[in-house]
């Protein structure tokens, strides 16, 4: 952390006076994928790889970031935010700075520097740990200026964090991401129902056996649109099965045996295929918990690999690249489960491995992906961690 400070005041002068340290994890989806703006229910656990911002009050309306692996300054104006959409780097930031002055936080001018433990654009969520940390980081500031410091509400953050990503970087985010990175817990994941945003954190047991995460580096945005598409043909899904079901709020409100009763009406395949994974999906993940909470986890590994198979038949978002690593994953011994995680496209996989194969499968998955793709994967064996929050100094 000193060197850290140290770094914050050669970029923005200054002693460590009135320098505070905030920080917001990533998080692995273990089941449940695509369901979330669906009104359905994820898996996600918060990661130990986290994004550390130091943040100080200034005593102007301006907001200035940088980021340490970036080193591009940017200066804007708490008051003129709207101008900034379209920058490069930063709009994640000030776009939590926007959502949270229109939802009528009162915010202070600040400096505020980034370091991205998250591996960035891996599907990790490495933007949520960017939004979240900067929600807690301007909230936090701007409390002192009502007199007294307030507690934080981590769900509000989470709330308009999702805003951020809709209004200013434009993918529409369900809440997923950004209720793990504020509300993990160690060593759990959290069971969420996205409808209501109840959820139960379940304890993360895996006696003798390690979660995996690999990165297929293969670069992707989300922006892109296949994301936004996704969402379009499930909202036609669900209007669909609503001239047979008129009760169904969500494609998630609708329980298997009744879409399998009704899915005739759906004329377009391409559509019947995108709410079949999200009904079946949905039940993975109800089934799933059960069987984490019974510690089997053979059930738990059968039922990620039936929802990477879903992802990849009927929901199309996996391609070569996810497809390799799953497939040779799951010819290691010792591997009970292997999928995507997050939103497909690109991004990691999650695999339960026994962690007496950990190093046979990492050989194993490393030189058939290469020689598949071209080009290596990367490994991460990050444990569990807490969701955002201050870090104390001293
Ligand atoms: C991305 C989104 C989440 C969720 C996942 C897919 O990570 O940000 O809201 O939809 O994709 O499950």
């Amino acid at each position: 952390m000193k060197e850290l400070i140290e770094r914050f005041n050669r970029y923005f002068g200054g002693t460590e006076e009135g320098i505070r340290a905030f920080t917001a994890p990533g998080r692995v989806n273990l089941i449940g994928e695509h369901t979330d703006y669906n009104g359905g229910y994820v898996f996600p656990a918060a990661l130990t790889l986290s994004t550390t911002v130091l943040a100080r009050p200034r005593t102007d309306r301006k907001i200035n970031l940088i980021a340490t692996d970036l080193e591009i300054m940017v200066r804007a104006d708490l008051d003129n935010l709207e101008a900034y959409r379209d920058i490069k780097w930063g709009n994640y930031q000030l776009g939590v700075a926007d959502e949270l002055q229109k939802a009528g936080y009162r915010l202070v001018g600040c400096d505020l520097m980034y370091e991205d433990k998250v591996p960035l654009g891996s599907g990790l969520s490495s933007s949520a740990a960017i939004e979240i940390a900067t929600a807690i980081a301007l909230v936090s500031l701007g409390n002192m200026s009502y007199g007294r410091d307030r507690p934080v509400d981590p769900v509000r953050m989470a709330l308009i964090s999702q805003k951020a990503e809709h209004n200013y970087v434009g993918v529409r985010c369900g809440i997923m991401d950004q209720f793990a990175s504020a509300m993990g817990r160690e060593d759990h994941a959290i069971f969420l129902n996205c409808k209501n945003l109840s959820y139960e954190l379940v304890p993360v047991k895996l006696e003798g056996y390690r979660i995996v995460i690999c990165n297929t580096n293969k670069k992707r945005s989300l922006g892109e649109g296949k994301y936004n598409e996704r969402r379009a043909e499930c909202e036609a899904g669900l209007k669909a099965l609503k001239s047979a079901i008129p009760d169904a709020s969500c494609l998630a409100d609708v329980p298997v045996e009744d879409f399998e009763r009704c899915k005739g009406i759906m004329e377009d395949e391409t559509i019947r295929k995108r709410a079949a994974h999200v009904i079946y999906e949905n039940r993975r993940v109800v089934q799933s918990v059960e069987a984490l909470r019974k510690g089997d986890l053979v059930t738990f590994g059968k039922l990620m690999n039936q929802s990477h198979d879903s992802l990849r038949d009927l929901y199309e978002v996996t391609g070569i690249e996810l497809d390799t690593l799953v497939n040779e994953a799951r010819k290691v011994e010792g591997v009970l489960g292997s999928r995507m995680t997050g939103a497909g496209f690109g991004g990691c996989t999650v695999s339960i491995v026994r962690e007496d194969c950990l190093e046979a499968f990492m050989d194993h998955v490393r030189i058939a992906y290469e020689r598949t793709i071209g080009y290596p994967p990367s490994f991460y064996l990050s444990g569990i961690g807490d969701g955002g929050r201050e870090i104390p100094l001293k």
